[in-house]
């Protein structure tokens, strides 16, 4: 594949960085795929569960496109904990970023808050405190991290529920990933025309 001739970005011409516009839009448009690849992953990540990592967010977004939700909330619910295999430590904060341009403020903070969400239903049996969430009680978002975290990732842990395929998703994945509309303040100044 042709390359530009710079070594330091500073050297590049306007026509060398059309050119790699034109490349980065093509990446872009894949994006999809590899959201899906790396959901796939999971398939082999936590063990000790009843189902693997890629099961639970299958499940998690099954029962949300049952309960008739939005796509982006059913897109986030598939991806909620695809941090877990590199960002161990901040899974919520990863999957959170995917998202950003992508849904609305409100999932996106419910996404990026859901680890400590979560903790509600575990961390009194591990000497932490299950309350976490709490600091957060007259945030406006608190009920719906609440309400995300009760009916689509504590409950999602079923090796019987009959889960839709990753392949059942990638229309949905498509759909959401297909317009960047949401962006924070420093991505709005680096994306501004
Ligand atoms: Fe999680
Ligand atoms: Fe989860």
């Amino acid at each position: 594949m042709k390359t530009v001739d710079f070594i330091r970005m500073q050297d590049g011409t306007a026509e060398e960085y059309a050119y790699l516009d034109e490349l980065e839009d093509r990446y872009k448009a894949e994006l999809p795929d590899r959201i899906l690849a790396a959901l796939a992953k999971l398939e082999h990540s936590l063990s000790g569960y009843k189902i693997s990592r890629l099961e639970h967010c299958l499940q998690a977004a099954t029962r949300a496109h049952r309960a008739g939700e939005s796509d982006e909330m059913i897109v986030a619910a598939l991806l909620h904990d695809l941090g877990d295999e590199l960002a161990t430590y901040s899974h919520s904060e990863m999957a959170a970023a995917i998202l950003r341009p992508f849904v609305s403020d409100e999932i996106y903070w419910v996404v990026k808050h859901h680890g400590i969400f979560q903790m509600y239903y575990y961390a009194h049996h591990c000497g932490g405190n299950r309350n976490a969430r709490d600091q957060f009680k007259d945030h406006p978002y608190y009920d719906a991290a609440v309400r995300f975290c009760h009916e689509y990732d504590q409950n999602c842990f079923d090796p019987d529920y009959d889960s839709e395929s990753l392949e059942f998703f990638k229309p949905i994945v498509e759909r959401v990933f297909a317009r960047p509309h949401a962006f924070d303040a420093e991505q709005q100044a680096r994306y501004a025309a």
